[in-house]
């Protein structure tokens, strides 16, 4: 059994993975928070907790002046009967009154885990795969039943919870803060790692203390965004990627959030994750009820490197869908930064045929197919064939892809509208939009109003029937502008706050519906590249443009960053030309490939324009990728050395057998005469022999160094190292290739 109950000791045990999570009911009711960490054999906690009188911690019972809410470690705060910090639970009932009082009413625990109705879930295949505990917390006053829901999953270290209310009363509520999870830890001296970042910066690592201040990272933007990201770490003072202690928590979510941490004067620390209650109020009527996004939550003795194996393996099994999750994607060559918007139908064909004959699979045809586009300024909305550029039309087009033995894609924006097209003109009531007030435009668009039914109703039937009538085989689902004058018309004066998580609603309504229609497509979802890299996408979309930064070495922090929880399958990483588009900088062919290869390979360059020695290279770059890709996409990574201290940057795959493996090393700036370093290597077995074999030698100005194969122990590989070639010149790289060795007998 993962979860159990003691109804002696009231307490509830959580075996999740290779840790326990404990609560307790305090005085039989008040449900509490007494441990996460590492597994406990014993399952429940002895030790009672600890209250003493404290001055200005009000006392809910008159006869006990050692109990306040304010000092109680709760799972599940609320505001207003003596807990001072930041509530979980905010809401206003037609009096006037926001007190809720909640107490422990019952519990359930079952095999398997619900699917949530409106909102991306993790999930099993069969039943015995998890186990759900359902807490019911209710307040007699006003009815309303909170029920907390917590599922592990065995042969995993990560535990999901969400929340459902349910409104058994006879008055609306309004609910303006309804986080998906809260608890109360002990985290002395902790730091915090979030991932802040930009447009083309996207998922930077950043430390900072805890402290003994409110820490609120959060998007207002109607998207999860580039400039953070619904993941936290706290992690104990000495933390490394192989050793310290991590608590992470990722909200499965793609619109407004919020992360708190918020640690108090007795040092406890309050986590609380969910739904921004930013600009957010829900009218909950009698009977109603009201489901929170699920939050991922782990605990990880072995510092970050464990961490993100612990969600890589999660999320390929238990939120990626589709029959993509466990199939290798296919190397594609997108047009978006070889042509932009001019290309007609022969310059996409000679880029097709260069792009077949060095060996890739999938031909994408980005931005600028529709409508009369241009340019950015038109046609969002008007998903109809421009025949200037493609005269025989969409279908006729992916055939004659799909002749050259190639797969087709395709780039849409279905969430936008141009203020230039026929949608628009047609019905200029189907953006956001506040009548009366003036309408701000980003990157020329509005944001269509999929808190709409109407609309989501109307982009489905178009994206249906382009998706029916054209052979396409993968659709690069972008969302180029975030949302402003957040008002519906479709929607009451009363539910206007509603607008924002509405939207994300329909999103995921418009996005389930699609995928399930065309369960053969493979979805790739993008916001100007990574500003929805979250785990809410993920569970309709299994890979994500990663970023619109295409430079190696700007990519190797955006990647290591983003590679915190998720997995190299669901990154896409393209080679681009140089100077590179974004920064301007120079770097060889050769090591953009190595830090494409990080993800899932792609190519987003003029192939036209290249020599033969280049041309050589991208189909030894490409057959060398097959080679590898499963250990890279269903491996487990190791960060070796973190590109941060802009010197060097290293990684390693190794496959779950470990019969194989593959590291990259990434020199950024070279040095005179340096000192001459090796790579300890990591998840290798220890008693295994195996033939290394250094490759990069040809381009990079690698010093001399051989033999290129050596046959090696895994314990000297981890003990020992690798010996690091003496590269010459900046941004320069090279690749080891591991594989178990054939001794013969
Ligand atoms: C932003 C994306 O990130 C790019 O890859 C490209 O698809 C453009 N949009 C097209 O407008």
């Amino acid at each position: 059994m993962m979860i159990v109950y003691d109804s002696n000791l009231q307490q509830f045990s959580l075996q999740v993975g290779k840790a326990s999570y404990v609560m307790a009911l305090h005085k039989g009711s008040y449900l509490t928070t007494r441990y996460f960490g590492l597994r406990l054999h014993g399952d429940f906690l002895a030790s009672p907790f600890v209250e003493v009188p404290r001055s200005f911690s009000p006392n809910p019972m008159a006869d006990d002046e050692r109990f306040s809410l304010d000092t109680l470690p709760q799972e599940y705060p609320v505001f207003g009967n003596s807990d001072f910090r930041l509530p979980a639970l905010e809401v206003e009932f037609e009096d006037g009154s926001r007190l809720v009082d909640l107490h422990y009413d019952q519990h359930r625990i079952y095999e398997g885990k619900p699917k949530l109705h409106v909102l991306p879930s993790t999930y099993v295949e069969e039943e015995k795969q998890a186990q759900t505990l359902e807490i019911d917390l209710f307040d007699a006053v006003s009815q309303l039943r909170v029920t907390l829901r917590y599922t592990v999953f065995a042969g995993h270290s990560i535990l999901v919870r969400s929340v459902l209310l349910h409104h058994e009363g006879d008055a609306p509520i309004r609910v303006s803060r309804v986080m998906s999870m809260a608890m109360d830890l002990s985290l002395p001296d902790y730091q915090m790692l979030h991932l802040p970042g930009a447009h083309a910066r996207e998922r930077e690592m950043t430390w900072q203390p805890i402290g003994k201040t409110m820490h609120s990272i959060e998007s207002r933007r109607g998207a999860s965004s580039h400039q953070q990201n619904p993941f936290l770490a706290l992690a104990s003072p000495t933390i490394t990627e192989e050793d310290g202690e991590v608590y992470s928590v990722a909200l499965a979510y793609s619109g407004n959030f919020q992360l708190v941490v918020d640690t108090d004067q007795y040092d406890v620390t309050r986590v609380m994750v969910g739904i921004n209650p930013f600009d957010f109020r829900y009218l909950l009527s009698p009977g109603e009820k009201f489901e929170t996004p699920e939050v991922t939550v782990g605990f990880h003795a072995h510092g970050l490197g464990e961490m993100s194996r612990d969600y890589h393996r999660f999320f390929r099994k238990h939120l990626l869908s589709g029959r993509y999750r466990d199939q290798l994607r296919p190397i594609l060559i997108n047009n978006w930064e070889a042509t932009y918007f001019q290309f007609d139908e022969q310059v996409l064909l000679q880029l097709a045929d260069e792009a077949k004959e060095v060996g890739i699979e999938l031909f994408v045809l980005d931005d600028g197919w529709f409508g009369q586009r241009d340019d950015d300024r038109t046609s969002l909305g008007d998903w109809v064939v421009d025949t200037r550029k493609l005269p025989h039309g969409l279908g006729a087009f992916g055939e004659q892809i799909r002749q050259k033995n190639m797969r087709f894609g395709l780039w849409f924006e279905p969430e936008m509208i141009s203020p230039d097209s026929a949608l628009y003109r047609t019905h200029p009531d189907w953006c956001l939009f506040v009548p009366g007030r003036n309408q701000s435009v980003s990157r020329h668009q509005y944001v269509l109003d999929f808190s709409s039914k109407e609309v989501c109703d109307a982009i489905i039937e178009q994206l249906t029937k382009i998706l029916s009538q054209a052979p396409i085989d993968y659709v690069k689902w972008d969302m180029n502008r975030h949302l402003t004058e957040v008002g519906s018309v479709s929607l009451a004066a009363n539910r206007q706050k509603e607008v924002s998580h509405r939207y994300m609603l329909g999103v995921y309504r418009v996005m389930d519906t699609l995928t399930k229609r065309f369960p053969f497509i493979l979805f790739e979802s993008c916001s100007g590249g990574g500003g929805r890299f979250d785990p809410g996408l993920l569970a309709y979309m299994p890979q994500v443009w990663t970023s619109d930064n295409t430079d190696a070495i700007a990519r190797l922090s955006i990647q290591f960053g983003t590679s915190l929880i998720y997995p190299a399958i669901a990154m896409g990483s393209h080679v681009s030309a140089v100077p590179n588009h974004q920064v301007g900088r120079v770097t060889t062919l050769q090591t953009r490939g190595y830090v494409a290869m990080m993800g899932n390979l792609g190519y987003e360059l003029d192939l036209r324009r290249l020599g033969e020695e280049d041309r050589a290279t991208i189909r030894q770059q490409i057959a060398f990728y097959q080679q590898w890709r499963d250990v890279i996409c269903f491996g487990d990574l190791y960060r070796l050395k973190h590109p941060s201290k802009q010197q060097d940057a290293a990684f390693l795959y190794v496959s779950e057998k470990r019969d194989r493996a593959i590291v990259t090393y990434i020199q950024i700036m070279a040095r005179a005469n340096p000192a001459l370093k090796r790579l300890r290597l990591q998840g290798l077995a220890t008693n295994e022999t195996y033939s290394v074999t250094l490759h990069g030698t040809e381009q990079t100005g690698v010093f001399a160094l051989s033999p290129l194969t050596l046959v090696m122990n895994g314990d000297e590989l981890m003990q020992y190292g690798l010996a690091i070639p003496y590269l010459h010149g900046d941004f320069l790289g090279c690749v080891w290739t591991i594989e178990k060795a054939e001794i013969a007998p």
